[in-house]
């Protein structure tokens, strides 16, 4: 066996220690200790963590990145972002939107994100983000996978070319029909909404990710039409409940209803912690609601849940550097999993979890998926967790298309010089 790259003495996520990686066209081959094989390129993995790349199942490309463009959100708020948003939207332009797009992929390239479900407005008549982000789509597939949602940022029903601009962006080669039902303006139109796009996602064949119930209303309830949409038209396992931040406020009876009937659906589940933390319980005084889903109870339930970061330096939150552990890491502390499985479970949130709601094929350390590989400077998937640590090397499809040097402190003391790099 002749391999392309050699990766050895690495941990996988699954706590498996001194095993080597063989990749050779593009594949992983052998996925065991002690591989002898002659490479093209040996990594000396020192025992650090290897793990198939992070996945970012909830993000808005289209907005990335322009922080201060036409200016600040002075309040931080939802509502502002929305209204500073709709000052942006008319100034874009699709260079504009590329450029942003293509420098944004870097920085998830080097963090190594190699999957996005990016949401791209379609509210604008022009579709200038879907025309951009296709073709960003297609400049960065040998680096990452860019799946683009067609959401009506403005309302399906709401706003009144939504629909027609929506199959205009599916005919544009977007991938998944997006929604909005919470922002209709009124409960039945948000219901409408639902019916109207599962049936256009079952039509078309296409999988369906809406925002939902981003409120911290506990009788914004669209999940349950999402639920029972997905039934009727037996679309299970290809429908995605993004946000679900009402559910956090819900009633405890009313939730013990919901969570089977969206298990019943094979509903998968996004949350986006940094951004749930920052804008829902806005209108609260104190005790200040967190916002975030259930996630804890609807991964016991059986749920797929994966964590997004949804947005990085954009009219709606001005920090972030795409890290998808600072996101599993916020996620873990608004939702207290800070037991031993469940910080290994948010861990997941951002890597596998991630990867079947985008259904991503050849995901996966093992043989036969993709030479896809992240190795972290870390000794396991809590330990990433805690520290956020340099991504030595990442790798598509058995080529390294980033690195990063390993991080240590040199401290001066008076017992000598010592290194020290952070890890356990
Ligand atoms: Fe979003």
């Amino acid at each position: 066996m002749n391999l392309d790259l050699l990766i050895r003495n690495v941990t996988l996520p699954d706590g498996r220690r001194g095993i080597d990686i063989a990749i050779s066209d593009g594949r992983i081959m052998a996925v065991e200790a002690g591989i002898t094989a002659e490479a093209g390129r040996v990594i000396e993995g020192e025992g650090y963590l290897a793990t198939p790349p992070f996945v970012d199942s909830h993000f808005h490309m289209d907005s990335a990145l322009s922080l201060g463009n036409p200016r600040m959100n002075q309040s931080g708020t939802l509502l502002e972002g929305i209204a500073l948003w709709g000052e942006l939207k008319p100034r874009l332009t699709v260079e504009s939107i590329e450029a942003r797009a293509l420098q944004f992929c870097k920085l998830s390239i080097a963090r190594g994100t190699l999957a996005i479900r990016s949401h791209v407005d379609v509210c604008d008549d022009r579709l200038e983000a879907v025309e951009a982000l296709v073709e960003v789509r297609k400049a960065m597939r040998p680096y990452l996978d860019l799946q683009l949602v067609a959401f009506p940022q403005d309302g399906y029903l709401r706003y009144g070319r939504s629909a027609e601009n929506l199959s205009r962006a599916l005919d544009m080669g977007v991938d998944v029909v997006g929604g909005i039902p919470h922002f209709e303006r009124t409960m039945a139109d948000g219901a409408a909404s639902i019916r109207m796009l599962c049936e256009l996602a079952a039509t078309r064949g296409l999988m369906v990710d809406m925002h939902c119930d981003e409120s911290d209303d506990p009788h914004s309830r669209h999940v349950e039409s999402l639920a029972a949409e997905t039934t009727r038209l037996g679309l299970q396992g290809r429908v995605t409940g993004s946000h679900l931040t009402s559910m956090h406020s819900m009633d405890n009876y009313y939730v013990s209803k919901l969570i089977p009937l969206m298990r019943e659906a094979g509903l998968h589940v996004v949350a986006n912690p940094l951004i749930n933390i920052t804008l829902q319980g806005r209108h609260d005084s104190y005790p200040k609601r967190r916002g975030m889903t259930r996630v804890k109870e609807l991964m016991a339930a059986g749920l797929n849940v994966a964590c997004g970061h949804d947005c990085v330096m954009d009219p709606w939150y001005s920090l972030g550097s795409h890290d998808m552990l600072e996101v599993a890491h916020m996620g873990l502390h608004v939702g207290q999993m800070t037991g031993v499985d469940e910080m290994k479970a948010m861990f997941h949130s951002v890597t596998t979890n991630g990867a079947a709601v985008l259904q991503l094929d050849g995901y996966g350390i093992a043989p036969g998926a993709y030479g896809d590989v992240v190795l972290l400077q870390a000794r396991d998937p809590v330990e990433a967790l805690r520290l956020k640590p340099a991504r030595l090397f990442v790798v598509r499809r058995g080529r390294v298309i980033a690195e990063t040097p390993k991080v240590e402190a040199c401290l001066h003391l008076e017992e000598g010089e010592t290194v020290i790099d952070f890890t356990r």
